[in-house]
């Protein structure tokens, strides 16, 4: 039987958020030492098992579990026997039996991690699967958004996003970056609008607790920050999309658009962001840009993650309705809590 792990935003509930976030910080006055790194998980051993390609997750648990003096090991289907035909249980107990305390899991199918849980005796994460969750993504979300608010205000961080008005931007439908983001954002009392063609919003928003719109232009002046997706260009051939040109001239953070933003208006995205697709360089390396401190503040995020799991397990309070992933998978639903028997 697996211990507690973290596979959706839902896992936490607000309680369980807010004690990450105040983890994190701690975690992140660590990240700033001459020598960053506590003894907190000596002894311990993190893999991060990534069947999809990954930079700023792979690496960033990667950097959180070092700086807690973790031991890590690295897996990637890439180059190892997935490509011998060896099936995704089998490499996982493989990886089990070799001896980690938690598995990182990326993986293209809704519900893989889910499915790995019950499979294993370590903790597992979810570092993204399919068009489910990712929920560590959406906590740094948090996090960032709530350090730069408070640095406007020159207050210390709040344990809330209470009234802040976020746009999500993009291909909704396709995106478990937005999942846990709605999820996180809500708990933490945001206000949430989904922005997007219609061919890329989800078949139904019922129960999510967002406002679902279509044109930019109009959303904009009434926001705080502007969250946006990754295109995720095969929606092309499969005609969501009339053409990425289009796209952007719409949906697109472009110069132009940026030009008549509000001066305050914070912009975020999770990356790999598609420069002159999605955002212009202009506004991804401007000021009002978060994108290199949400990937600065994923390492402290992780460690407070990693930290809370085998410090006995991150406190439980499901959130209720949410988002949910629009496909069935072979792998299972992809809902449900972080323990699996
Ligand atoms: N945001 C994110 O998940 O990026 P990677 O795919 O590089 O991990």
């Amino acid at each position: 039987m697996s211990r507690p792990g973290l596979l959706s935003v839902a896992d936490l509930g607000r309680g369980g958020i807010v004690e990450v976030l105040h983890l994190a910080d701690s975690f992140a006055e660590v990240s700033e030492r001459a020598i960053p790194k506590v003894p907190a998980l000596r002894g311990k051993t993190v893999a991060t098992v990534f069947f999809e390609p990954s930079t700023r997750t792979r690496l960033s648990f990667e950097a959180a579990a070092k700086r807690l003096s973790a031991d890590t090991m690295s897996f990637a289907a890439a180059t190892s026997s997935v490509t011998k035909g060896e099936s995704l249980r089998d490499t996982v107990e493989t990886v089990d039996a070799l001896g980690v305390d938690v598995m990182v899991v990326r993986h293209a199918s809704s519900g893989a991690p889910a499915q790995v849980a019950r499979w294993v005796d370590a903790c597992v994460v979810n570092a993204g699967d399919g068009q489910h969750e990712h929920p560590t993504q959406a906590l740094l979300d948090c996090f960032t958004l709530r350090e730069a608010l408070a640095a406007r205000a020159g207050s210390p961080p709040a344990d809330d996003l209470a009234g802040v008005r976020i746009a999500i931007v993009g291909d909704v439908r396709h995106s478990r970056v937005a999942r846990s983001c709605v999820l996180a954002f809500g708990a933490l009392g945001a206000r949430v609008t989904l922005v997007g063609p219609a061919t890329l919003m989800p078949p139904t928003t019922q129960g999510w607790g967002v406002e679902v719109r279509h044109d930019l232009d109009e959303v904009l002046p009434e926001i705080d920050v502007c969250y946006l997706l990754r295109l995720q260009s095969e929606r092309l051939r499969e005609a969501l999309l009339p053409s990425l040109g289009e796209y952007s001239e719409r949906f697109g953070l472009t110069r132009d658009r940026a030009r008549r933003l509000d001066p305050d208006l914070l912009v975020m995205h999770p990356g790999p962001m598609i420069r002159g697709l999605e955002i212009a360089s202009g506004v991804a390396d401007s000021a009002r840009s978060l994108v290199t401190r949400q990937v600065h503040n994923g390492v402290a995020v992780r460690m407070a993650v990693l930290f809370r799991l085998l410090a006995g397990g991150l406190p439980s309070e499901p959130t209720g309705a949410g988002p949910a992933a629009d496909e069935a998978s072979p792998a299972g639903s992809g809902q449900g809590g972080a323990r699996h028997g």
